[in-house]
């Protein structure tokens, strides 16, 4: 992260309100785009609501136990953390940092990448 900066948007009051359903995979609205925030091991993780493949839909997907998340179309993985694509179909998961607060959940963007980061 160094060298970055970040505009924090919150997308949630609490961590609470999150619907992580069955899958621990939440959809919220980050700048009125949908993003997907996955829960594992106690953490969250934002990443693109669409796979970079040919665009499922991650929140019908779900989390292995090494904590990829798996597309629901052709299954492939990527680490919710760093964006990769670990099965090696050579996509890249957009994804961003997530910051818990006492105020609510707040999703990084760098702040260049604000306007295209889809
Ligand atoms: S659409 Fe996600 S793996 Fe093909």
């Amino acid at each position: 992260m160094s060298g970055k900066t970040y505009k924090w948007v919150k997308v949630a009051e609490s961590e609470a309100e999150l619907d992580f359903g069955a899958n621990a995979i939440a959809v919220a609205d980050m700048d009125g785009k949908s993003i997907c925030i996955g829960r594992y091991k106690e953490g969250l993780f934002a990443f693109a609501h669409k796979c970079p493949h040919a665009g499922g839909f991650f929140a019908e997907g779900f989390i292995d136990a090494l904590g990829n998340v798996v597309c629901p179309v052709h299954r492939y993985k990527f680490n919710m953390q760093n964006g990769r694509n670990v099965t090696g179909e050579g996509y890249y998961l957009k994804h961003w940092p997530v910051e818990v607060r006492a105020d609510g959940v707040y999703i990084g963007v760098e702040d260049r990448g604000l306007f295209g980061f889809f």
